[in-house]
């Protein structure tokens, strides 16, 4: 039952606990290294939007110093490698999108996909964090909000022409993060995060940003799912 794991003891010194954070720990902070570089491609591709990108870009640079010092609050080495690993699928996608001038792959991998991704995590793990980490964790969400909604508006405003490769974009990176979410499966389980939960509240954010761009109720249901059976 859930509710139950958030409302037992967490030893947040166990070896068993420890061990799951170094990985979950340097997720995040991967997680938010990337946003960062991602940011400042982004700026590169949309002069335009320069100032508001340096400015999550930064944003997400502090993110990372504060998850950080949750690991070192506990005690705990992250496991950057395997973060690096864990990440190389949409890192690859946006790094050759980018090559490319694909804006809108762009935008889709970082203000869609990792800011829903980041979103759900952090909403799923903040009533089962040490208190260091809670506040740290309660901060960072409301500004994950704020980069998704860049994105939400940026495609908003040129949906016509953007579908058709968002449709793509999203059948081809959507799998991948089923992917991730099931490689972390055991390790969030240690921190009593649940895998049902994590899933269900990324598809609540990326139907809603799917929605907010302009996407019928019956185009989110397929975009917002695909290739989940297949996980
Ligand atoms: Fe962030
Ligand atoms: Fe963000």
């Amino acid at each position: 039952m859930p509710q139950l794991a958030a409302e037992q003891e967490i030893d947040f010194k166990s070896e068993e606990y420890k061990d799951a954070y170094s990985r979950i720990n340097a997720i995040v902070i991967e997680g938010e290294q990337e946003a960062h570089e991602n940011y400042i491609r982004l700026a590169q591709l949309l002069p335009e939007h320069q100032d508001a990108l340096i400015r999550l870009s930064k944003m997400e640079s502090r993110h990372k110093k504060g998850f950080e010092a949750c690991g070192r609050n506990l005690e705990v080495l992250p496991d950057l490698e395997f973060a690096q690993k864990f990440f190389a699928g949409l890192h690859q996608n946006f790094q050759t999108a980018a090559v490319e001038g694909k804006v809108v792959t762009c935008l889709l991998i970082q203000s869609l996909i990792i800011e829903c991704f980041a979103i759900a995590a952090y909403n799923i793990y903040i009533p089962v964090a040490d208190d260091f980490a809670r506040k740290i964790t309660e901060g960072v969400v409301k500004d994950e909000y704020s980069h998704l909604n860049f994105g939400e508006v940026w495609l908003k405003e040129h949906f016509e022409e953007s579908k058709a490769e968002l449709e793509e974009a999203n059948r081809q990176n959507l799998p991948i993060v089923w992917k991730m979410l099931n490689e972390v499966a055991d390790d969030a389980q240690t921190l009593a995060m649940e895998k049902d939960a994590l899933v269900e509240d990324f598809m609540i954010q990326y139907g809603e940003a799917l929605s907010n761009i302009g996407f019928t109720t019956r185009d989110i249901m397929r975009l917002s799912a695909y290739g989940l059976t297949a996980a």
